[in-house]
């Protein structure tokens, strides 16, 4: 880990209340944003607040295990990095920054193809990592990328499936959020011969809102397994199944798409018990909290995402920034998990986990 340059972070809510000091404004509402009036960004903290941990207690915890399976891999720690597109925005070195700061953490990095660094400089910094897919109309482009994904070794497709259109997110409207010249989508770029990459605005154009679940289907045909994010209910967990996911993340994209939805860890427990072993279940929205891990991991998810807090990191402190978060979250989750009284994540069911009282 590279040396901080700024006093130390709490907690990962520090971050962000260093990234509101030093980004500039508008940039600071695009990230925070989400859509409408936020009520479902709001709902996904909310919902870890109306949990409580049940702990037991006299269990012997002196060797206390983080480390977790993801899709047969081991990682340190069942904390995944989100996909998130356009980190220049925050850092001159982008995802490239960001894939440091997650591999000195030893976890995976799902890359956006909104990212502002190709799939090959990412995969060059040696990151363990899957590759976020956009379905876009041209299946040309979307066929090139799944090429990109396998040359550069990305172990996973994560296909984002509640993205048909970009909702508006009010607050970074109102802010006047806007990408400078320098903000470019390089991996759209090969397949309709454009080197320089795409605006960002014209990828959003991009989008196929004619995809369904055959297209889930060619997908999985591509030899890598198959991750679909974005799914909140029952019906489509089983349906992922039935189309040959390998693993859902139950998501709303952070509260940045369509607004009113549930939390995502409400409808935790439907999706694990309608996908019943089939699939792997992971679960993205709100983690800000070590005991926000343990209730989603006891509730039936196998690992779960952080969005915003690794975004933060990178703003305030590069990789650095990035690996401090996931290392402030690492020593949270253990120690909750210690408290709680569970030596490994098969120790811990959904009897340490109760609705809070009101
Ligand atoms: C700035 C920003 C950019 C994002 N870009 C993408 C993206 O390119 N693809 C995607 O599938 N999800 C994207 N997301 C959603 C995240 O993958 C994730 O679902 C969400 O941030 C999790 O919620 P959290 O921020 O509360 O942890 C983005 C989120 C943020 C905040």
């Amino acid at each position: 880990m590279g040396e901080t340059q700024y006093p130390p972070l709490v907690n990962l809510d520090d971050a962000e209340l260093r990234a509101e000091r030093v980004l500039p404004r508008p940039t600071f509402e695009f990230i925070a944003a989400g859509a409408g009036d936020e009520l479902t960004r709001n709902r996904n903290r909310d919902a870890f607040r109306r949990r409580c941990l049940l702990p037991q207690v006299l269990r012997d915890v002196s060797q206390v295990d983080l480390a977790a399976t993801v899709l047969g891999e081991e990682i340190s720690l069942p904390v995944l990095v989100a996909p998130m597109g356009l980190q220049r925005i925050v850092d001159p070195e982008g995802e490239c920054e960001m894939a440091r700061g997650v591999a000195a953490a030893e976890t995976i990095m799902c890359v956006s193809t909104v990212s502002t660094r190709s799939a090959a400089e990412i995969a060059a910094t040696g990151v363990r990592r899957w590759y976020q897919l956009y379905l876009l109309a041209d299946r040309a482009v979307t066929a090139d990328l799944v090429a990109q994904a396998r040359e550069h070794g990305y172990r996973a497709l994560v296909v984002t499936v509640d993205g048909p259109v970009l909702a508006r997110r009010d607050r970074a409207i109102r802010a006047g959020f806007s990408f400078g010249p320098e903000i470019r989508i390089p991996s759209c770029g090969p397949a309709l011969g454009r080197p320089e990459g795409l605006d960002p605005v014209e990828v959003a154009g991009m989008l196929d809102r004619s995809a369904t679940w055959e297209t889930v289907e060619w997908l999985a045909e591509s030899g890598l397994p198959v991750v679909v994010k974005g799914v909140l209910t029952a019906a489509d967990a089983a349906r992922a199944c039935e189309h040959g996911a390998a693993a859902v993340i139950v998501s709303n994209h952070g509260g940045r798409q369509l607004d009113g939805v549930p939390a995502t860890l409400d409808v935790l427990a439907a999706v694990v018990e309608a996908v019943d072993g089939r699939a792997e279940v992971l679960l993205d929205g709100g983690i800000r909290r070590g005991t926000d891990v343990l209730i989603a991991l006891a509730l039936g998810a196998q690992a779960v995402l952080i969005g915003r807090p690794a975004y933060w990191g990178l703003a305030v402190g590069g990789a650095a920034g990035v690996t401090e978060v996931i290392e402030l979250l690492r020593a949270e989750v253990r120690q909750a998990l210690t408290l709680v009284g569970c030596r490994g994540w098969g120790e811990l069911t959904a009897e340490h986990v109760a609705d809070a009282p009101a």
